[in-house]
């Protein structure tokens, strides 16, 4: 079954996996971390996998010019601006999200990486997708051949990388002579679920996958929109493969009061992994998918073993927004004199 669309690697190494044998130890389920976080500042985390297959198709088709949205934390707008840095081509980024007005460490990365930046204020996802798709016409009328990239590169092409990359981690687990049960992962716009669900059909596993929403609202129908990704992938890369809507796992119970903002349970998981894993999650996205982890462990509602996947963004920590939160809420932290 062909798996593989035309991809550009930009990451130049397969992300390994690793045992957590101390937070198994302190959850008493066997858990492993896929460090999709590792990699180089600009490039690292779930989104690069999806620029692989996205950027290749930019490529074949002449295109010179990158269009992307999201907040002004997105590590995919980050990521995109990286990527077209490496490869020649321009950028530009719309933006939403930028109350308060201090800049975020994302944000100066994608400056950085010579993007050029259109900061649209507060404004719903929705309006977002329509705001750019203006900068695409006023680009397009000025000559410029542009490739648009949706909301976290969610595309049925992006989602094909996370098939793939189910297929890696089970070569890996496999080649460690271990097993997984469950994969636990951070989920907004929904290509990262969509592949890995496409790539446990392809395989006819019967893994459970969790996919933790860290962002309200980022579609009409959120589980509809998965799905479609899902069978817009299976189209392109395993056309006999059927996905149902009972594929999908995604729960809202861990997003807390928003995207971006507190939830039970993740100031604990950010300490919780640092202490005893030396792994970084932040307060956006990891951090939100490991506090699912650590409390379905806690319940014993977790099927092991559970391979954690590890997103990336842990340039989050780092913005002024979230660097102060994180000390007052560690309770180990908070007691530090400085
Ligand atoms: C660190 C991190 N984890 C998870 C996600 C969610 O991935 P997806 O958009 O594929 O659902 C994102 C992107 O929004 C991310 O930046």
């Amino acid at each position: 079954m062909p798996l593989d669309l035309p991809r550009l690697d930009l990451r130049g190494f397969v992300s390994p996996v690793q045992p957590l044998h101390r937070l198994s130890e302190e959850l008493g389920v066997e858990v492993w971390a896929k460090r999709d976080d590792l990699g180089s500042v600009g490039l690292a985390g779930n989104k690069v996998r999806k620029l692989e297959v996205e950027l290749a198709r930019a490529r074949e088709l002449g295109a010179t010019h990158l269009v992307t949205e999201g907040s002004r934390h997105s590590n995919a707008t980050r990521a995109a601006a990286a990527a077209a840095a490496a490869l020649g081509m321009r950028c530009t980024l719309v933006l939403c999200h930028d109350e308060p007005k201090e800049p975020v460490g994302n944000l100066l990365l994608d400056a950085l990486f010579g993007a050029d930046l259109r900061l649209v204020g507060d404004i719903s996802w929705v309006e977002l997708a329509q705001r750019t798709s203006d900068v695409v016409a006023e680009l397009e009328a000025d000559g410029e051949h542009v490739y648009r990239l949706p909301i976290g590169s969610a595309t049925g092409r992006g989602a094909t990388s996370f098939a793939r990359a189910y297929r890696e981690l089970d070569e890996q687990m496999a080649a460690e002579g271990a097993s997984f049960s469950t994969i636990v992962h951070a989920s907004s716009a929904g290509s990262t679920h969509a592949g890995l669900v496409l790539g446990r059909a392809i395989k006819g596993a019967d893994t459970r996958i969790l996919g933790v929403v860290v962002a309200e609202n980022v579609y009409d129908d959120v589980p509809g929109r998965y799905l479609q990704l899902a069978r817009e992938a299976a189209a392109l890369v395993a056309p006999t493969i059927e996905i149902g809507a009972d594929a999908l796992e995604i729960t809202e119970q861990y997003l807390g009061e928003g995207y971006g903002k507190p939830a039970d349970g993740v100031y604990e998981a950010i300490d919780l992994m640092a202490r005893l894993e030396g792994i970084v999650v932040d307060p956006v996205y990891t951090g939100k998918a490991a506090a699912a982890l650590i409390d379905q462990a806690r319940r014993q509602t977790l099927r092991g073993p559970v391979v954690f996947w590890h997103t990336g963004g842990y340039h989050a920590m780092f913005d002024p927004a979230y660097t102060s939160v994180v000390w007052g809420n560690v309770p180990r932290l908070r007691q530090l004199e400085l």
